[in-house]
């Protein structure tokens, strides 16, 4: 089995209903953090930590996404005209061509479902997973961060961190055998367990690395919590042969799927920004006046 870490799928099917009206007709992948959308993010975390393909798993009505990552010639000869050089830079080919590719999910059926699509993808390789929605700001982009503990013991890796007990039935939760303070070797993992039945606090969050056996119980289509075919339990099922282990990342994550985080992250951005952080901190203290 081949063990370098080319490939990446990220799911962008989600209707995104929690920022309706502004995704009414735009992918919540494209609302910006600053000034940059969320899925350009999710993409240059990848390619930094190696990546060299790109799968995005898309549905209905995701097409600018497909149109951000292309050749936007008329944009492009404007500003090269305008001598304005910066701004060609930003929206020159990006990942350079070819690198993505897409493919419909066509209903809507979970995330395991949405991994399982991009099968023909992946092949015999193990592969980077990244949900958008969770952003890290790090130093060290969190996939990077990954690679190396990958680096050192291999199989499937989550990144992980501590939640509050009662939010144990949003995330994936690991049945954790041993820890050492970075990374935690999991007997098991399950999916939005209810507080009290929760085997730890240590969850998982939208970054994997994932070895190809998870197809195996994907292609069985079994659904799991809320009705819905879960990528956590293919990780569950493939515990017997496939090690599990959670990385606790260096970073701060938001959780841009909640609106709360998104506009967290949004300002944590911008000061982490040095054109922006005198102004934007001047501005905060202003309203909290
Ligand atoms: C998904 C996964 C869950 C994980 C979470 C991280 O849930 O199913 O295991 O902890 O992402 O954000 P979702 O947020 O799509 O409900």
């Amino acid at each position: 089995m081949k063990t370098r870490v080319r490939k990446a799928v990220l799911p962008v099917a989600g209707l995104g209903t929690r920022f309706l009206p502004a995704t009414k007709c735009m992918p919540k992948e494209m609302l910006p953090v600053v000034d940059k959308p969320l899925i350009q993010y999710a993409i240059e975390e990848a390619e930094a930590a190696g990546i060299e393909q790109f799968m995005l798993i898309t549905g209905r009505g995701k097409n600018l996404l497909e149109d951000h990552f292309d050749h936007a010639f008329e944009l492009e000869r404007t500003l090269e005209l305008r001598g304005r050089l910066k701004e060609l830079e930003m929206v020159r080919d990006f990942p350079e061509p070819s690198k993505i590719q897409y493919m419909r999910q066509q209903q809507a059926l979970g995330l395991g479902h949405a991994i399982w699509c991009a099968r023909d993808f992946v092949r015999d390789e193990p592969f980077a997973v990244i949900l958008p929605d969770d952003m890290v700001l790090a130093e060290t982009g969190c996939l990077s961060q990954m690679m190396e503990a990958y680096a050192e013991v291999g199989g499937n890796v989550v990144a992980v961190g501590e939640v509050p007990r009662e939010h144990t039935n949003r995330y994936g939760i690991l049945d954790v055998e041993s820890d050492d303070g970075r990374i935690a070797k999991a007997r098991g993992v399950v999916e939005k367990p209810a507080p009290e039945d929760a085997p730890s606090t240590l969850s998982v969050i939208g970054r994997y690395i994932l070895q190809p056996d998870i197809f195996a119980h994907l292609d069985k289509k079994q659904k799991g919590a809320g009705g819905e075919i879960q990528l956590t339990d293919a990780i569950a099922a493939t515990l017997g042969t496939v090690p599990l282990h959670g990385l606790r990342y260096q970073g701060q994550r938001f959780d841009c799927g909640s609106k709360a985080g998104f506009v967290a992250a949004n300002v944590a951005y911008a000061l982490a920004r040095e054109d922006m952080e005198k102004d934007v901190r001047l501005a905060i203290m202003e309203l909290l006046k």
